[in-house]
C-alpha cells in the first residue's frame, strides 16, 4: 500500500504561485527543466501589484492562496514564483507546511555580483522586496564583490499585467527610470521580480548588449528539481505534464498568461 500511495503523490501537480502573470517566467523554466511534471499555476492578478501593499496583507494573501492550492489541488510542492511574496511569506509557509517542499525565489544577486569584481549592478525589484530583511541579508553577502544599486520599478509590473511588456509605454517608462544612471557605468541588471523578464527585450534595448541581465527563474526551477529529487517526488511518467493556468483576474489574464508562455 505504501508504495502505491507514494506513486500517487509523485503524480500530484507542483503548485506555482505569483501575485499575477509574472510567475509565468518561472513556469517557462520549470517546463524546460521538468517537462514531465503537472503544474497548477495560480496568479492573483485581481490583487496585483503586491509590491506596494503592506507586508501583512501580502503575507495573508500568499498564505490564503497556498493553503487553497494544497487543500483543493493536493500539490506535492509549492513554488512561490514571486520575489515579493517570498520575502513576505516563505518563512511562515515553511513553518506551517513542514512536510511540503516550499521553494521561494530571490533576486539573482550572486551571479550578477560574481560576474565582474567591482562591477556596478542595478537591482530592479518591487519596493517591498528591496525594503525587506531578506534582501538586505542577501545583499550583505555580496556587497564586497560588487556595488549593488537597488531600484524599485513598480510600473513594469503594471505594464506587464496590462499586456504592454514590449510597448512604447514600456520604453518611455524605462528611459525615465534609468535616466539617472550613466550608461557606461552599469555592468549588469538583475531582474528581481518575476514580471520583469517579460520586459527583458525593452530593458536590453535601453542598455545595449554590453550590460548583462540576470534573473532568478532558472535557479528556482533547478532548486525545485533538486528538492523533488531529494524527496523522491519526481513524476515517473515520461510524457509531457499537464499545465493548468488559473488567475483571480479571470479569462483575460489567463489568455495573457498563455501568450506569455508562448501557447
Ligand atoms: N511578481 C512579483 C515579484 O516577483 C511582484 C509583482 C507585484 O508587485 O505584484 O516580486
Amino acid at each position: 500500500m505504501e508504495s502505491e500511495k507514494e506513486t500517487d503523490e509523485k503524480q500530484n501537480p507542483v503548485g506555482i504561485f505569483d501575485s499575477g502573470v509574472g510567475g509565468i517566467s518561472v513556469v517557462r523554466e520549470i517546463i524546460r527543466i521538468l517537462p514531465s511534471e503537472d503544474l497548477y499555476v495560480f496568479g492573483d492578478s485581481a490583487n496585483a501589484p503586491y509590491g506596494v501593499r503592506p507586508l501583512k496583507e501580502v503575507r495573508e494573501l500568499t498564505l490564503m492562496h497556498v493553503e487553497r492550492m494544497i487543500r483543493e489541488r493536493a500539490v506535492k510542492a509549492v513554488v512561490v514564483a514571486c520575489n515579493t511574496a517570498t520575502s513576505a511569506a516563505i518563512a511562515a509557509l515553511r513553518k506551517r507546511y513542514a512536510s511540503i517542499p516550499m521553494i521561494g525565489i530571490e533576486p539573482a544577486l550572486k551571479p550578477a555580483a560574481l560576474f565582474k569584481q567591482g562591477g556596478k549592478v542595478l537591482v530592479l525589484a518591487t519596493e517591498m522586496t528591496i525594503r525587506e530583511e531578506k534582501y538586505h541579508e542577501l545583499a550583505k553577502r555580496f556587497s564586497d564583490r560588487a556595488e549593488l544599486i537597488p531600484l524599485p520599478a513598480p510600473e513594469i509590473v503594471t505594464l506587464v499585467e496590462d499586456g504592454k511588456q514590449d510597448s512604447a509605454e514600456m520604453d518611455a517608462y524605462l528611459a525615465d527610470l534609468f535616466a539617472p544612471y550613466e550608461k557606461a557605468g552599469i555592468d549588469a541588471v538583475v531582474l528581481g521580480c518575476t514580471h520583469f523578464p517579460f520586459a527583458a527585450d525593452a530593458i536590453r534595448r535601453y542598455w545595449g548588449k554590453d550590460v548583462r541581465i540576470f534573473d532568478g527563474a532558472e535557479g528556482t526551477a533547478r532548486e525545485l528539481k533538486r528538492r523533488l529529487t531529494k524527496n523522491d517526488l519526481r513524476n515517473p511518467s515520461e510524457g509531457r505534464g499537464k499545465i493548468i493556468l488559473e488567475n483571480s483576474g479571470g479569462e483575460e489574464k489567463i489568455r495573457l498568461s498563455e501568450r506569455l508562455l508562448g501557447l
